[in-house]
Parts: C-alpha cells; structure tokens; sequence
C-alpha cells in the first residue's frame, strides 16, 4: 500500500510517460482510450461543461492524449455544450458520433470540414460538403463497426458520458484515463459515464500519480478476458 498526498505540479515526463501508447495492440479494431474528468463525487460537468473540473495538468494531459492519438471519437452532445473547435491539420482526425446530419449546433466545427460526422446508414446527408462516415443500419451508430473502420488506429474518445457509457458497455474501451478533481459539485451533473450495463469485473490500475494541487491521475486497463 502507499498513501498518496499532493505531490508536485505534472511535469512534462510524467505527463509523457502517462500517455505512453503500449507497443502490444489490435490490429484487427481501434485501441481505443476513453479520457474523462470527475470530481470527486462523481460529477462530470459544472454549469453544464467539464471545463469547470480541470486543471493546468488535466489540460496538459488532455493535449498529451491528443498528441499520440490518431483519431478522436466525441458524441455530438458533447462538441455542442463545448463548442468544439477543428483539429490542428497536424493533429489527430476528428469524428463526431450523431444519429441526425443535424449541424447546427457548432455550424465552425462542421463547415471547417475538419470533422467527420458518424451517421448510421439510414440517416439523410448532411449539409453541404460535411465528411460523412456510415456505420450501422439500426437508428444509432454500431460503434462496434465504427471501432474497426477505424482498426489499427490509437483512438482517443472524449465522451461524453453517454457515447463513453456505450462503448464501454459494448466492451470497445481498452484504456480507461480518469482524472479525479478534488472538487465536490453536487447538483444535477451526471456521472462521467452512464448508460447500459457494463461488465463489472475489476479493470487494472495501469499506474496513477497526483500533483500538487490534489489532483488524481488514473491509467486503467481493462484485463483480459479470464485473467482476475
Ligand atoms: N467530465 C468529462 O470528462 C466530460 C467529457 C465530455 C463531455 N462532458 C460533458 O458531458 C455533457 C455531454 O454528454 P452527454 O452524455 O449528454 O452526450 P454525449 O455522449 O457527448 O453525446 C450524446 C449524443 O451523441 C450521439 N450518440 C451517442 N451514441 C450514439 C450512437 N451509438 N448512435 C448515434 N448517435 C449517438 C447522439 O447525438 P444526436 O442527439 O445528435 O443523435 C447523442 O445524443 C456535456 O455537458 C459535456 O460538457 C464531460
């Protein structure tokens, strides 16, 4: 056992070694790594965005978890409430999980043409010249199928809880980042991920470390099928 108290601020190495992409991945699917911040009582937003939980190290890494991956997957829930902007031309591709072309709701995001919209086959096109990714035939999404049209690729999801609770439910989640604010909100904010049932066996605790403002850093993998 160890105790942990405030250690310093989050230095660039640790920040590094953190987000370290492991060598020993699927080929055949997406490694797919969820990122998300809580406070301490399991709240994922105050006044309705999740900037309000963060701080200087969950900012650094959030950049540093961008910066190794190739795709970022977010729900349209999410790039609505946080006015999502395009990703550097360098950076990694980003697709937005809706079940409707509607794109009014962050008009720069999708007129950039930076962002692909994920639609299931049957919904209508989007506007103008919006990319657009298909995949599933039902009213939602299959994110299944979505995970290996994106196969051999590190694949960043940023949420939110609803999409997050999806793809863990359906077992698409191979790393789990979860920053903890040492913040308490109360209120009516939902948990950081919610939704159908998933899997409750216990994930692996990568690492974690804490920096000098209280805040937790947590790597969880999932552990393979059969092991304990
Ligand atoms: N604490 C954190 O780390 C964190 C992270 C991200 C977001 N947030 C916060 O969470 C809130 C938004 O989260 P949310 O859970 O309400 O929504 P969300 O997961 O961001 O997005 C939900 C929307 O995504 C689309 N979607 C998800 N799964 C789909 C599927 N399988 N098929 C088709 N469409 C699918 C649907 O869009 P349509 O309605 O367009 O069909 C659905 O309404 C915001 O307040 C945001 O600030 C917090």
């Amino acid at each position: 056992m160890r105790i942990l108290d405030e250690g310093g601020p989050a230095s660039d190495d640790v920040v590094l070694q953190h987000v370290a992409v492991p060598d020993d991945r699927p080929r055949d699917r997406a490694f797919t790594r969820l990122n998300m911040i809580s406070s301490a009582d399991g709240g994922s937003t105050v006044a309705g965005v999740s900037g309000g939980l963060g701080n200087r190290g969950d900012h650094a890494v959030f950049g540093a978890l961008r910066a190794v991956a190739d795709a970022v997957v977010v729900g349209m829930s999410t790039v609505v409430a946080e006015q999502y902007g395009p990703t550097p031309e360098t950076g990694p591709d980003l697709y937005v999980v809706s079940g409707t072309p509607d794109i009014t709701g962050d008009r720069r995001l999708f007129e950039s043409g930076r962002a692909t919209i994920v639609l299931p086959h049957g919904a209508d096109a989007p506007p103008g010249d919006v990319p657009v990714l298909r995949a599933g035939h039902g009213p939602y999404v299959d994110l299944a199928a979505l995970m290996g049209a994106l196969a051999g690729r590190v694949v960043l999801c940023e949420g939110g809880p609803s999409l997050a609770g999806a793809m863990v439910s359906e077992g698409l989640i191979d790393e789990f980042f979860l920053t903890l604010a040492p913040r308490v909100v109360a209120g009516g904010s939902g948990r950081v991920v919610h939704g159908n049932n998933a899997d409750p066996a216990p994930w692996e605790l990568h690492h974690g470390f804490v920096d000098d403002e209280g805040f937790l850093f947590l790597r969880y993998c999932r552990r393979a099928a059969g092991t304990a």
